[in-house]
């Protein structure tokens, strides 16, 4: 495994080992303190790619918290150790002066998609991820580029940004990893202390009671209505926004009829942490 952390480096390593011999290459693009989550899409990229290159980069264009960007967790050294072990081929570390050597201005919209949960309580935050992701779709040109379910707002954002810039890529969406007892999978839940990170647990927990009680035949407006009552009165949890839309154009459903692809999207605030977490009531069968 190579970890690599110039641009020229690794265009130059990807056309000569790569592209140029007709080899597949997997994306799976992460922001490091790596876990089982990030685990299952490299293990997914290595199965289903010639060559894998994870990038590593804490991208400061998608935080609108100055906060949360200092604090968010960086374990390079770490995360290079578990990468090797999964087979990866190149790391791409690079730092914030060698992805934006000058202020990156491109502005991206992607109505109604970013207008909705995440997209105005996080102003930038999206416009941040596609110029970051399409710089990293631009120095890998990947076969595949692989992203976690959990950001599910993000998810359809980066299959839009695709069709928008018209690249040949494939973007594989992987299923959310959850601890033993339910809680989503996330760099931020090293941030909880040991009661904030059992009070969390209600998160999940709440989200798999609601389904139960959806296909017990409540109404949407109830399940919601569940939903929303059982976090205000979790300890430590105070929930910011529960919607449950249509899983491709994110809108927000009124009826179980309107969509056969219904998802509960959750961001609950645990102490000073904020998690997110989503289900999914309906499925196309
Ligand atoms: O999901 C993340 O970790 C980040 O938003 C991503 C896709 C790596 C872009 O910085």
């Amino acid at each position: 495994m190579k970890v690599i952390h110039s641009v020229a480096e690794l265009s130059r390593e990807l056309a000569s080992s790569c592209h140029s011999a007709g080899k597949s290459v997997g994306l799976v693009p992460t922001m490091g303190a790596l876990h089982e989550g990030h685990a299952s899409l490299v293990r997914r990229a290595v199965a289903e790619n010639d060559a894998v290159v994870v990038s590593v980069f804490v991208n400061p264009t998608q935080f609108n918290d100055p906060t949360d960007l200092e604090k968010y967790p960086r374990t390079l050294a770490d995360d290079c150790r578990l990468l090797e072990s999964l087979g990866v081929t190149y790391v791409f570390a690079p730092s914030v002066e060698e992805i934006y050597p000058e202020p990156d201005t491109r502005v991206f919209r992607f109505p109604p998609l970013d207008e909705v949960m995440e997209g105005p309580r996080r102003p930038g935050h999206f416009n941040g991820v596609a110029q970051i992701v399409s710089k990293l779709f631009a120095y890998v040109k990947p076969t595949r580029a692989y992203f976690g379910e959990k950001d599910f707002q993000q998810l359809a954002i980066v299959r839009r940004l695709v069709e928008q810039l018209g690249l040949d890529l494939q973007i594989v969406g992987c299923p959310i990893q959850r601890e033993s007892d339910g809680l989503a999978l996330s760099s931020r839940n090293k941030l909880l202390t040991s009661e904030q990170r059992s009070q969390a647990v209600a998160i999940s927990r709440t989200l798999f009671e609601s389904k139960k009680y959806m296909e017990s035949g409540h109404s949407l407006a109830e399940t919601k209505d569940f939903v929303e009552k059982a976090i205000a009165s979790a300890p430590g949890l105070e929930l910011e926004y529960f919607e449950i839309v249509d899983g491709d154009t994110l809108q927000s459903l009124e009826e179980w009829a309107d969509s056969d692809y219904a998802v509960g999207c959750i961001t609950v605030h645990c102490g000073s942490v904020r998690l997110i977490d989503n289900l999914k009531y309906k499925v196309r069968g």
